[in-house]
């Protein structure tokens, strides 16, 4: 509970920093970037922020997206559905609308793209607040996670 206090507050932080730095840099913001802006010119160049920065996607490995399915299923049904949206967003998908470094980044990384990233930060917004949880995964499974996403897209 603390830490998420603290999170909270780091955001509002971050927020009344950026918009007070300069007096009309609001406003500039908003004018060039209109909402849904993000997400309409290419969202699949963003990679994210985090240890993965190149991934190679060749045919399907089916013992990797079956293991990929397993840990979803332990770690990441309690929150995310593949079919509709839960706590987070729906799984289905998201091959088309990010690039599978943003996803493993996402998986590896939450906190950082949740402050930083601009796709991250406004799905953060839409699901209400509710952070994406770090669930410790190793790359090598969330490889696996994301080799299930490709079958389940
Ligand atoms: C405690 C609930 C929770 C758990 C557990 C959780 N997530 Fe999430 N996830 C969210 C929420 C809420 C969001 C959207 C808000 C955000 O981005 O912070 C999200 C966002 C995402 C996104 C970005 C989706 C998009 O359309 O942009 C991906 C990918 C993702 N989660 C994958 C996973 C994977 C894989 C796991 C398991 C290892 C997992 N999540 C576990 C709550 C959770």
């Amino acid at each position: 509970m603390k830490n998420v206090v603290n999170f909270l507050f780091s955001l509002v932080f971050i927020a009344s920093c950026s918009s007070g730095s300069n007096s009309d840099g609001e406003n500039k913001e908003a004018a060039s970037t209109p909402p849904g802006k993000v997400e309409q010119s290419d969202p699949k160049a963003n990679k994210g922020i985090g240890p993965v920065s190149s991934v190679e996607l060749g045919e399907i490995n089916p013992e990797m997206a079956e293991t990929g399915k397993g840990l979803f299923n332990a770690r990441c049904s309690a929150c995310h559905k593949v079919e509709e949206k839960y706590i987070g967003p729906a799984i289905k998908g998201i091959m088309d609308r990010r690039s599978p470094e943003w996803i493993m980044n996402m998986i590896l990384n939450p906190e950082e793209m949740v402050q930083k990233d601009a796709i991250a930060k406004k799905v953060y917004e839409e699901f209400n607040m509710a952070p994406m949880a770090n669930m410790g995964l190793t790359q090598e499974e969330t490889r696996s996670v994301l080799e299930y996403f490709r079958t389940v897209n």
